[in-house]
């Protein structure tokens, strides 16, 4: 957090009631952690049927973790699943949903003037003592925060992809896990610009060789190709020196043509 939570009212409030913006691969994630442990969810994004394919998701990934976890007694899998479900509601109006909210969790399109628009209306309507977070995966919390009047109640709450899956939650500045990974997916992609290995040469060889669970091309089209893209656009403008930023050719082409990875159904590879 910017400041120590210390001398806030917030370190005191119980937070019981959940707002989480953007209804993608993280924020439908992040609202079934949410929900699972016992708090009540409410997923806002822009509109219906993008929330319909969130809750739909939800309910496949929560089904997914019943089997497994109550593979001997179906019947109190399809009672566990119905239980988190119940603590999940869905809007498309977040102002009048952050009235009641105690924690607010975006998780909408890394770009900074949108977040900071979104948070910026958020902080009119949420009452005093509601903590707002941002999943960012590279923008500075304090760039963030800077357009809401909540410095002291105002946090990077960074989860993982896949996050009912994934244990770590990151807040510490400078984000540890993206600013080894997104460097060294995009060398893979130099790589194999430069012609010096297919794809999934690359990807095998990673898998057996550094024992990655998925391979660096696997992994991008897993994290979306326009949030990587967006990540590394605003390290290179930040730092345009820096060879470890510097854009791909051939990860902007796929942008530009809507493959954006898993999401879109091809990406590197094409996905069912
Ligand atoms: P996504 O593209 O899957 O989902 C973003 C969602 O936000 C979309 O459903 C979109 O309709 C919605 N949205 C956009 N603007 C909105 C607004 N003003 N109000 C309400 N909803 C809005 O993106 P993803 O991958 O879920 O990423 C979201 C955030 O999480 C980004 O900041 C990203 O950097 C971060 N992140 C992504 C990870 C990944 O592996 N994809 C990992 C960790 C963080």
């Amino acid at each position: 957090f910017i400041r120590s939570l210390s001398s806030s009212a917030a370190l005191h409030a119980a937070i019981k009631h959940v707002t989480i913006i953007g209804g993608g691969l993280m924020g439908a994630g992040i609202a079934q952690v949410a929900a699972s442990t016992g708090h009540s969810v409410v997923l806002v994004d822009t509109s219906e049927d993008i929330l319909k394919k969130s809750a739909k998701g939800i309910e496949s990934s929560l089904k997914r973790v019943a089997k497994k976890k109550f593979a001997e007694k179906p019947e109190d899998g399809e009672a566990f699943i119905q239980k988190i479900l119940k603590n999940i509601s869905t809007s498309t109006d977040a102002a009048s949903v952050v009235q009641g909210t105690d924690l607010v969790v975006e998780a909408i399109v890394e770009n900074l003037k949108v977040k900071q628009d979104l948070f910026g209306a958020l902080d009119k309507a949420a009452p005093e003592h509601t903590i707002f977070a941002s999943n960012t995966s590279s923008l500075p919390i304090a760039d963030i925060a800077s357009s809401t009047a909540r410095l002291d109640r105002f946090g990077g709450l960074h989860f993982f992809n896949p996050v009912p899956m994934m244990k770590l939650v990151e807040d510490t500045p400078g984000f540890i896990v993206n600013r080894l990974l997104v460097p060294y997916m995009l060398e893979a992609v130099r790589l194999h610009e430069r012609g010096h290995g297919s794809k999934e040469d690359i990807d095998v060889a990673m898998k057996l060789g550094a024992g990655y669970p998925m391979g660096p091309f696997e992994l991008l089209d897993y994290v979306g190709l326009d949030t990587s893209k967006f990540i590394i656009d605003g390290w290179h403008e930040k730092d345009p020196d820096n060879p470890l930023f510097a854009p791909s050719p051939l990860l902007n082409k796929l942008v530009a043509e809507g493959k954006l990875g898993k999401k879109t159904g091809e990406g590197f590879y094409k996905h069912k």
